[in-house]
């Protein structure tokens, strides 16, 4: 079939290039010459496992790039909005990418066509869309509006959209229905996984994928809940890890007996420094914004945000608990990307700490595999940028770990203890465990365990986290 894909951000691009290898002709618009231009001269503007290959496999034949939206809605069938929906000052979701996307899209409807939003709209958006193209006085026959939100992960978005537990589309006729059934169906019916050139099948992932028909509407709502039920999820276990910080308890062993509940699940109950990216947090705002709009207010999500933010301040006192005043500390820092395995910064925990510490005057080297020229693109000259964990840890007071990256989980410890200054680790995501650490003759703080000194025995916790 012939698809448009409007955006090649994170979610278009891996959606073009994915759709592409399921066998349908792609043209993904956009209109910033300069990705444009870097995707036809092969380069990967971003950061994802497979995405090269994907590319080379099928760009200038089954996967084009155009900055021409009317000429591609003309040629296609079904046009996948995935252009920006980022937060307003006051947390609403800005949709004007999408209303202008809509605008221009009228002018290319000369057949019968679907328009389905891949971006995370809110509920209503839909309506809007629809309501914009009739007013550019497009055939009410002419066209249908579908919601088919995606539910990639950055760091695994091609293996979560060819292999995801579910497939949702939205549609309010069942003839824009068959259309994105056909779409998926080299998912749903399986045949793509016979294929020899088949992206690999990742662990904890089921075939076929299953597909759920539902209105637009419940489509829209689908994806916000997901979101928000998520960072509920991370919110909850950080609101624990701090009860656990309170009365000497174990994370680990809570999280265990809670996941183990098959009602309640191990995934997603990861205690750190707080979620981040350019999803969870603007969604839940977004979410919040139009509960509230609906009339329905959904304060549950203020707590959520509140405590994920509120994480930050805690490992922010934590690194003074270890060090006392921070000015002119010198600090080694392990991960700048929102989460391991991206090199997105948007919204990133990591680079909101490291920030902080630079206003309390400490001086800051750091190390992230795939996330260092987006930062540097931020912090400039602010900070160090090493080439290697060891060169970040080199003559610092103490190191901190920011991001879940697997390759900092399995570091050389007596290297990094002899370029620390002092052996004090400071772990915002719980990489390590407290005994091998203080076996490994370091002071090792974490979020929701009890801290561990080389002499192995954990430091008595006072009710605000500091040292007794
Ligand atoms: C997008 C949505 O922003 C987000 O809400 C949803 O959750 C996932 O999809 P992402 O792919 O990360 O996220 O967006 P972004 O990286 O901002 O890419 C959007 C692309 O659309 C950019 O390349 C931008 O140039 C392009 N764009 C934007 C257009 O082509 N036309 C426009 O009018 C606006
Ligand atoms: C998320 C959703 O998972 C995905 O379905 C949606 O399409 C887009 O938003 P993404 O933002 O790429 O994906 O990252 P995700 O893996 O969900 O992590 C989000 C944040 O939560 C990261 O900062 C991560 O470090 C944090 N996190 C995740 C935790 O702190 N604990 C956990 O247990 C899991």
């Amino acid at each position: 079939m012939q698809i448009a894909v409007v955006g090649s951000g994170y979610v278009g691009l891996v959606a073009g290039a994915c759709l592409a290898d399921l066998g349908h002709d792609v043209m993904v618009v956009d209109n910033d010459q300069g990705k444009l231009a870097a995707l036809r001269n092969g380069q990967v503007p971003i950061h994802e496992n497979f995405l090269p290959e994907l590319l080379n496999r099928h760009r200038g034949r089954r996967l084009t790039f155009s900055d021409d939206l009317q000429e591609a809605v003309r040629l296609s069938s079904v046009i996948f909005v995935a252009v920006g929906t980022p937060p307003t000052e006051s947390g609403e979701a800005d949709l004007s990418y999408v209303e202008s996307v809509a605008r221009e899209i009228a002018g290319g409807i000369n057949a019968y066509k679907v328009i389905v939003e891949k971006s995370t709209v809110p509920v209503y958006t839909s309506e809007w869309v629809r309501k914009i193209i009739l007013r550019h006085g497009t055939d009410p026959e002419l066209f249908d509006v579908a919601s088919n939100p995606e539910f990639l992960r950055e760091g695994t978005a091609v293996t979560d959209f060819l292999f995801p537990d579910r497939i949702v589309i939205g549609c309010d006729t069942e003839r824009s229905a068959n259309l994105l059934r056909e779409i998926y169906a080299p998912l749903t019916a399986g045949s793509y996984y016979q294929r020899a050139d088949a992206i690999p099948q990742p662990d904890r992932t089921s075939i076929p994928a299953p597909i759920i028909v539902t209105s637009a509407k419940s489509a829209e709502l689908i994806k916000h809940a997901s979101n928000a039920f998520l960072a509920m999820k991370i919110s909850f276990i950080n609101a624990v890890a701090s009860v656990c910080e309170a009365v000497g308890a174990n994370i680990n062993q809570v999280v265990h007996g809670v996941g183990t509940d098959s009602r309640i699940g191990p995934r997603f109950l990861n205690p750190g420094i707080g979620y981040g990216g350019s999803c969870f947090p603007k969604d839940v705002m977004a979410f919040r914004a139009v509960a509230r709009e609906c009339g329905y207010d959904f304060r549950l999500l203020d707590e959520v945000m509140h405590i994920n933010e509120d994480q930050r301040q805690r490992f922010l006192r934590k690194v003074r608990s270890a060090l006392w005043t921070l000015r002119g500390k010198n600090l080694g820092v392990l991960g700048l990307a929102f989460k391991g395995g991206t090199d997105d910064i948007r919204e990133s925990p990591a680079l909101f700490l490291v920030q902080a510490l630079l206003q309390e005057g400490s001086k800051v080297s750091a190390y992230d595999p795939a996330a260092m020229n987006r930062s540097r693109e931020v912090l400039g000259s602010a900070i160090k940028f090493a080439d290697s964990p060891y060169a970040a840890a080199h003559g610092a007071d103490a190191l901190l770990i920011l991001t879940e990256w697997e390759e900092f989980a399995n570091l050389d410890f007596s290297r990094l203890r002899s370029e620390l200054k002092y052996p004090i680790v400071i772990d915002g995501r719980n990489l390590y465990e407290p005994e091998v650490m203080a076996a490994q003759g370091f002071t090792y703080y974490s979020v929701g365990r009890a801290t561990c000194h080389p002499d192995g025995v954990p430091a008595a916790m006072s009710k605000n986290g500091k040292k007794a």
